[in-house]
């Protein structure tokens, strides 16, 4: 069941899709053990320089598909770490694609659409890199629509990006209950109107104190009560 106290007076859950419904951090530890010891810096590395390559694009106006922003992110990344097999480059991009979810997803997206809302992905990602993504991970048949930036031609934070979801459904900002495990889109979403659900799955300080989420929770869960036994 979802939990009223999130959904109360909402039509509509967007989800942001690279870290929120999708781990990515699966990629690099896919490959770990050939990796080995700077697997996980090397993987924190990809992430922070293609968010970063996201928002510099984003401020430059010059629209990048986030696939190569991807790619060029994991060659920066690879580049500071080369005791990595720079031939792992391939493997790590193709496990990229197909990204696991994290556990709980299926189940809750589920208890969400049974709850009569209705479901999307808003996200950075180019049509395409999110067409695989959300197949592999099953997800197709639980969303309503896949949204991506692509069609505002920029990248989150910008309003315009955020604007997609409530053009598409045809509902007012405050009708969306946006979510995701970056800060700093909970921060854009806030600010463009949303109620916005934090997913703070690693207890990470608090940010953007002017943007707050109506919701912190530490998994998707979060999103849909728990009945009590008994
Ligand atoms: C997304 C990235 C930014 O899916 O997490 O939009």
């Amino acid at each position: 069941m979802a939990d009223k106290r999130l959904v109360a007076g909402r039509s509509v859950v967007v989800f942001d899709a690279y870290g929120t419904l999708l781990d990515v951090h699966s990629a690099v530890a896919r490959h770990a053990g050939t990796i080995g010891s700077v697997a996980e810096t090397l993987s924190e590395t990809w992430r922070t320089k293609q968010l970063e390559y996201s928002w510099v694009h984003a401020l430059m106006g010059r629209y990048e598909p986030f696939w190569t922003l991807t790619e060029r992110a994991l060659d920066h990344a690879l580049a500071r770490h080369p005791q990595v097999d720079p031939a792992l480059r391939g493997d790590l991009l193709e496990a990229y694609r197909d990204l696991a979810a994290y556990s709980e997803v299926p189940a809750t997206l589920d208890a969400l659409r049974a709850a009569g809302l209705r479901l999307a992905i808003l996200s950075n990602g180019d049509p395409a890199m999110l067409a695989r993504a959300v197949a592999s991970a099953g997800l197709g048949d639980r969303l309503e629509a896949v949204l991506s930036v692509e069609a505002a031609g920029t990248f989150k934070t910008a309003p315009s990006a955020y604007a997609l979801a409530t053009e598409h459904f045809g509902v007012a900002p405050d009708a969306v209950l946006f979510v995701s495990s970056n800060r700093w889109d909970i921060a854009g979403a806030t600010a463009f109107g949303f109620a916005s659900a934090w997913v703070n799955r690693k207890g990470m300080p608090e940010e953007y104190p002017d943007l707050a989420p109506v919701a912190v929770i530490e998994s998707l869960d979060g999103l849909v009560r728990v009945e009590q036994a008994g």
